[in-house]
């Protein structure tokens, strides 16, 4: 049995008195010690679909339908005590911004303490202790020392390891990082990227890695799914997907990646933008950016087809 199992997961914005699906029809299975990473551009609905797992969704979202099963349990019918069993405990999640995520009032050593004293019944030494042992295992250095930090000492990249502190300072069996890496400048993107992927390891902790840039999925996905207008386009093994990519907007991410390293936010392998939230729900919604869109296409949604584990949502792949 997998780890979670997310079964046709709608997720929508209700803008105008009007459902706008921003997640559609989502469906996965994360096995035990894996990596699953999801990527897509700015607006496909990565954060979102994350945090309705954790029943987090901001004002105007809610689940439409679906169902996510974890350890037996069904997330999104979850009351918030249960919730908060779940969260940090069993599946935690690491933000974009490190910074914005840590109390600036609170030196990262009381931060640590507090989060394992809420859920472990350690005395303060002990805690104290366990701190200082996790901003080791997360290579900052003078642990000892800086554990009486504040966040603002701390650099960017450093602030992202404490807060990948805090995320395993309760050992949970998923861990969610949202573009950990983003805000962060390349060669630190790299030491997190490492960081995680030894940590998962060391720990076979199940992660699900959230990112718009390819290569950095490549680096630690064992699979991988693409996600465009809140459905997902293609969903394969990590070689396969770099080996053999279907979809024709993976491909062109492939195409992209050299220039998307050097400049993250542009696609310039896929000429126009990624799809307003709810602008396109008939047919395909990469048909207006694709070399290969036929009538059909832009009228009718393709399903998803599947190959063994190589999932792709392309007419052209059904007609074959
Ligand atoms: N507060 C909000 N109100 C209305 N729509 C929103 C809101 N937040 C996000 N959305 C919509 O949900 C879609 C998915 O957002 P998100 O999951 O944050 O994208 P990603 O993480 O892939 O960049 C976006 O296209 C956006 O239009
Ligand atoms: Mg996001």
């Amino acid at each position: 049995m997998p780890l979670l199992q997310v079964e046709n997961l709608q997720v929508t914005f209700t803008v105008d008195k009007k459902p706008v699906p921003v997640v559609r029809d989502l469906s996965y299975t994360l096995p035990a010690g894996k990596v699953l990473a999801v990527v897509g551009e700015s607006g496909s609905g990565k954060t979102i679909h994350a945090l309705s797992l954790l029943g987090l969704l901001p004002p105007g979202a809610s689940v439409r339908r679906g169902d996510a099963v974890f350890q037996r349990k069904h997330l999104l019918a979850l009351n918030e005590n249960q919730l908060r069993t779940v969260r940090g405990q069993q599946i935690a999640m690491i933000f974009q911004d490190p910074a914005a995520s840590l109390n600036p009032v609170l030196t990262v050593g009381e931060q640590l303490v507090e989060t394992l004293r809420a859920h472990r019944s350690l005395s303060k030494k002990e805690a104290w202790k366990e701190a200082i042992t996790l901003l080791e295992k997360v290579g900052i250095a003078q642990a000892e020392k800086r554990v009486h930090e504040y966040p603002f000492q701390f650099s960017g990249g450093m602030c992202q390891r404490v807060m990948i502190a805090m995320a395993l300072a309760l050992s949970p069996d998923i861990l969610i990082a949202d573009e950990p890496t983003t805000a962060l400048d390349v060669t630190i993107q790299a030491q997190i990227i490492r960081l995680i992927k030894e940590l998962q390891q060391h720990s076979q902790m199940s992660v699900i890695f959230i990112t718009h840039n390819l290569a950095l999925a490549s680096q630690v996905a064992d699979t991988v799914l693409v996600l465009y207008g809140g459905l997902c386009m293609e969903s394969a093994p990590a070689d396969e997907l770099f080996l053999r990519p279907l979809h024709p907007y993976t491909q062109g991410l492939l195409e992209s990646l050299a220039s998307v390293q050097t400049r993250p936010e542009r696609l310039p392998a896929i000429a126009g933008q990624p799809p307003v939230a709810g602008e396109i729900l008939l047919g395909c919604p990469f048909a207006p950016r694709c070399a290969y869109a036929t009538d059909k296409c832009r009228q009718e949604l393709p399903p998803l087809t599947k190959n063994g584990a190589h999932e792709v949502r392309c007419w052209r792949e059904v007609v074959k």
